[in-house]
């Protein structure tokens, strides 16, 4: 078959035919190359030659969209602008108007529930590998329906394995990238081998993180246990969970929040294991490598925490920033 060339209206056609249903559930997408908003998700493209695409020169980031609120949105932004520091790319507005922008993207989505991604790109400019060549960086605001997990997450709790996929290195690891090919691999390999998720181990043999969230653990005398934030993503969601844990110490839930090495064997004989992050909020893991987590149930230390989180959705007027919608 003869493949087609097509002329710009035929193009044009092409791409309103290309949407899957999927793209029913991208609301809205500020492009600056527009130098606006969208909403038709058969317009939601990005050139091929921006270098976000073909080297991944890109950084990201995403807050939640819950009941018309953007939850954290100054603390995701405050990782979005580290990270683009350590990527070296460089703002093409003020903080002050990116942040505008991402609230203008979520109102104009019409939307009170869902999550808001925006991504900073070195440019488009051709296929080379310096951002010399691009004519500016870019940026890019989505937001579209929240990946959701399956309830029995939450009742039944989360089965890992440690993964065999190697850790990203510290920096690559802190510095908010889209280059998440490891957390791909960390996803599809705990799938096929019949678990939900993985978990990375650092090259010392530390506990780091999962797929797209943090680890945390309560051992079994109630100490709140984090590993160090030099090797992993500093998580927003759990940097508000260690700051609601200290409430937890003083009603006597736990006894103390320790920030350090964590051992596999460590973490394997803890009483209760949880993954943190904007995506899966709090959940229970009940098994890793096919051995139970305490008593193999959600334990009432993860419940707490999502409580919390719940808790914070509604009532932390500190965490939380209105979207203006249109009357
Ligand atoms: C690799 C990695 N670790 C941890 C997290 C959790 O971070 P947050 O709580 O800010 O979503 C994420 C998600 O952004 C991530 O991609």
């Amino acid at each position: 078959m003869k493949t087609p060339v097509f002329n710009s209206e035929e193009a044009m056609a092409q791409l309103r035919r290309s949407t899957h249903p999927g793209s029913a559930h991208f609301y809205a997408m500020y492009s600056s190359l527009f130098g606006g908003i969208i909403t038709d998700p058969a317009l939601m493209v990005l050139p091929l030659d921006d270098h976000m695409v073909h080297r991944g020169h890109g950084v990201f980031d995403t807050a939640t969209l819950v009941n018309g609120m953007l939850y954290q949105l100054d603390q995701h932004l405050e990782r979005f602008l580290r990270s683009a520091k350590m990527a070296r790319i460089s703002l093409p507005f003020p903080a002050e108007r990116l942040r505008q922008i991402i609230l203008d993207t979520a109102a104009a989505s019409g939307r009170r529930d869902g999550s808001v991604r925006y991504w900073l790109s070195a440019g488009p400019g051709g296929f080379g590998l310096s951002s010399a060549e691009c004519v500016g960086s870019s940026f890019y605001v989505m937001v579209f329906r929240q990946e959701g997990y399956p309830e029995s997450f939450y009742t039944r709790g989360v089965k890992v394995i440690t993964s065999t996929v190697p850790i990203k290195p510290p920096f690559f690891a802190r510095v908010k990238s889209t280059n998440y090919l490891p957390n791909v691999l960390v996803l599809l390999e705990a799938k096929e081998r019949g678990a939900d998720n993985g978990i990375f181990i650092d090259d010392r043999g530390m506990v780091a993180e999962s797929s797209n969230m943090n680890v945390a653990f309560v051992s079994r005398d109630r100490v709140f246990r984090h590993p160090q934030f030099g090797a992993v993503l500093s998580g927003v969601t759990v940097q508000r969970m260690l700051r609601l844990a200290e409430g937890l110490v003083k009603e006597g839930a736990l006894t103390k929040i320790e920030i350090g090495d964590i051992t596999v064997a460590e973490g394997k004989a803890a009483a209760e294991m949880m993954l943190v992050g904007s995506s899966i909020k709090v959940a229970p893991v009940v098994e890793w490598d096919h051995q139970p987590i305490g008593d193999g149930k959600p334990g009432p230390i993860a419940r707490k925490f999502l409580d919390l989180w719940h808790e914070d959705i509604r009532r932390a007027t500190d965490q939380l920033v209105r979207v203006a919608y249109p009357e």
